[in-house]
C-alpha cells in the first residue's frame, strides 16, 4: 500500500489544504493510501484528533464520514525535527511501503530532514517519492543546493515540486482550452492581441509570515512561481494531448515541461522605467522595520521574443491587502472599437471564463456595446470544482509531472526573478505606498495609479 508521509501534519497548510484534500480523495476517489502525520504539539493520535476535530467546527469543511475514513489510515507521530530521532520512530510505519514523502514544513527543516533521512536510506533503501512546498531556496544558487540533496536520494521524476496554482481547475482548463478549441488557439498570438495580464490579488497582508515576507517579497513569493508558472501554461504551444495510453501520456508531460522550459528560455525583462513596486502603507510597521524597502505589489511587463509573441507585453501583476482576492489572466485582443473584445480566465474565488464581444444595441442605430459570453463550472455543471490538492495529491501519487514544474523550469526562474532583483537593486527601485485594500485588479494596470 502507498503511504503519505505529511512533515508539517498541525501547521495551517495542511490543516486547511491538504487535510480536506484527503478527506475528499478517500470519500470520493476511494483513495488507496494510509498517512502518517508528523507534528510537534500534539503528543499523541488521540490529542492529534481531537485537534483535527476542533478545526472541523471552524473553517475546515470535512463531512463526519470523511473523518471517519481518514481516521481509519492515521497515524500520528510526534517529533521534534531537530532532535534527529525522527526515523527511528518513523521506521515501523515505512516498512515494505511504497513511501510518498510531503515536506508541507518550514522550508528551514527542508535540509535537516533530507539529512535524516539520508542516513536512514543507507540501512533501509525503499521506493520513495518526494513533494515540497515553496519556497524552493530563494534564488538560484540555493536552489541548485537543495536541489542537489534531493537528488542525493530521489531520481528527477520522483521530486515534485508543489505549485497548487496549477492543480486549480481553471488553470488546467487552459490546457483544454488550447488544445480543442483551434480557433481560440489560432487567435492567441501576436497578430490578434495587444496585450496579456496576468494577476494574483491577495486581500490579506502579511500577517504572521511578517519575517519570512520581510526576507522574501513579492518577486520572490509570487512571481517566481504562480505568474511565472500562470504565463507559460498560457503561452506555450500544447503538444497534442494524450490517449490513456501510458506511454503517450508520459510524452504529453515531457513535452509540455520542455516548451515551458523553451518559452522562459525566451523571455526578455522589462526595462528599469517599466517595473513598478508597492508597499502597502501599515507594512513598515507589520514587520517592525521602519527602513523596508520590500515590495508587496508589483507591476511588470515580460516580453517572449519567440515568433508568436514577439512585441506582446505580459503584464504581470500581484499585490498584498488588495481590495479583492482574485487571480485572472485577460487577454485584450486589437480593436476598432474603444471596448476591445476580452478574454477573461477567472482563476479565483470563482472558476469562470468570460468573452466579452461588441453587440449591436436594441436600438433603431447601427450602435454597438460589449456583451459578455459566459462559462463558469459552477454554473455549468453545478458543482463545485475540485480543490487543488486534491488533484496535487492524487497526481503524485501517480506519477503524473505535468502539473509539476521541474527543477530547469524553477532554476530558469530563478535567473529571471534574479536578474530582476538585480536591475532593481542596481537602480534602486522604491516601492510606491498605496493604501491598504482599495485597489481592485481591474484598476491596476493604468501605471498613473502607482505615480504618488
Ligand atoms: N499556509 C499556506 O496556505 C501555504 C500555501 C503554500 C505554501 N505553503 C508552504 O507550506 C509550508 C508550511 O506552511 P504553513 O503555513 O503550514 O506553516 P505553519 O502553519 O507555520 O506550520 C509549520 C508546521 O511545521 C511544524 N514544525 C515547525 N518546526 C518544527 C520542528 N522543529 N519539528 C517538527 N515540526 C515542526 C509545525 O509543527 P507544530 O505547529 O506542531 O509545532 C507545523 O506543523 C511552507 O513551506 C509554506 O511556504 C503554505
Amino acid at each position: 500500500m502507498k503511504t503519505l508521509v505529511f512533515f508539517g501534519a498541525t501547521g495551517n497548510l495542511f490543516t486547511h489544504k491538504i487535510l480536506p484534500s484527503l478527506g475528499h480523495l478517500l470519500t470520493q476517489d476511494g483513495g488507496d493510501f494510509s498517512i502518517v502525520a508528523i507534528g510537534r504539539r500534539s503528543p499523541n493520535l488521540a490529542s492529534y484528533q481531537q485537534f483535527l476535530l476542533t478545526l472541523g467546527h471552524k473553517d475546515v469543511s470535512l463531512s463526519p464520514e470523511a473523518f471517519s475514513q481518514l481516521f481509519q489510515r492515521l497515524t500520528y507521530i510526534q517529533s521534534d525535527i531537530k532532535n534527529g530521532d525522527l526515523f527511528l520512530k518513523l521506521a515501523p510505519h515505512l516498512e515494505g511501503k511504497e513511501v510518498f514523502f510531503y515536506l508541507a514544513t518550514l522550508p528551514s527543516l527542508y535540509p535537516e530532514v533530507l539529512r535524516q533521512l539520508k542516513r536512514w536510506n543507507q540501512t533501509h533503501p525503499l521506493p520513495k517519492s518526494i513533494a515540497l512546498e515553496k519556497p524552493f531556496g530563494s534564488d538560484e544558487e540555493s536552489f541548485l543546493a537543495l536541489e542537489r540533496e534531493l537528488r542525493d536520494l530521489f531520481p528527477e521524476e520522483r521530486v515534485f515540486y508543489v505549485d497548487h496554482y496549477l492543480g486549480k481547475s481553471t488553470v488546467l482548463s487552459l490546457i483544454i482550452l488550447k488544445a480543442e478549441n483551434l480557433f481560440i488557439e489560432k487567435l492567441l498570438s501576436r497578430h490578434y492581441l495587444k496585450e496579456v495580464r496576468i494577476a494574483v490579488c491577495e486581500e490579506e497582508g502579511v500577517e504572521e509570515r511578517a519575517q519570512f515576507y520581510e526576507e522574501t517579497g513579492a518577486l520572490r513569493d509570487i512571481f517566481q512561481n504562480h505568474l511565472l508558472q500562470l504565463l507559460t501554461l498560457f503561452a506555450i504551444d500544447i503538444p497534442p494531448l494524450c490517449e490513456e495510453d501510458r506511454r503517450e501520456c508520459q510524452l504529453f508531460q515531457e513535452k509540455v515541461a520542455q516548451e515551458k522550459v523553451r518559452l522562459l528560455e525566451k523571455v526578455r525583462l522589462p526595462r528599469k522605467e517599466e517595473i513598478i513596486l508597492g508597499q502597502y502603507q501599515g507594512y513598515r510597521e507589520a514587520v517592525g522595520n521602519p527602513s523596508s524597502s520590500t515590495e508587496t505589489l508589483i507591476h511588470i511587463p515580460i516580453y517572449i521574443e519567440n515568433a508568436r509573441w514577439r512585441g506582446v507585453p505580459f503584464r504581470m501583476f500581484t499585490g498584498k491587502k488588495m481590495a479583492e482576492k482574485r487571480s485572472f489572466i485577460e487577454v485584450i485582443f486589437h480593436s476598432v472599437t474603444p471596448w476591445p473584445n476580452r478574454l477573461v480566465i477567472e482563476i479565483q474565488p470563482e472558476e469562470r471564463i468570460d468573452f466579452y464581444i461588441n453587440v449591436k444595441t436594441p436600438s433603431i442605430e447601427l450602435t454597438s456595446v460589449p456583451a459578455k459570453l459566459n462559462f463558469s463550472y459552477f454554473g455549468t455543471f453545478g458543482a463545485k470544482s475540485p480543490q487543488a490538492y486534491q488533484k496535487i495529491i492524487h497526481d503524485f501519487l501517480h506519477g503524473e509531472r505535468t502539473l509539476f514544474p521541474n527543477s530547469a523550469f524553477i532554476r530558469r526562474a530563478w535567473q529571471i526573478t534574479d536578474a530582476l532583483k538585480r536591475t532593481i537593486e542596481r537602480y534602486k527601485i522604491s516601492p510606491h505606498f498605496y493604501p491598504p485594500h482599495t485597489l481592485k485588479g481591474d484598476e491596476v494596470w493604468n501605471r498613473n495609479t502607482f505615480s504618488s
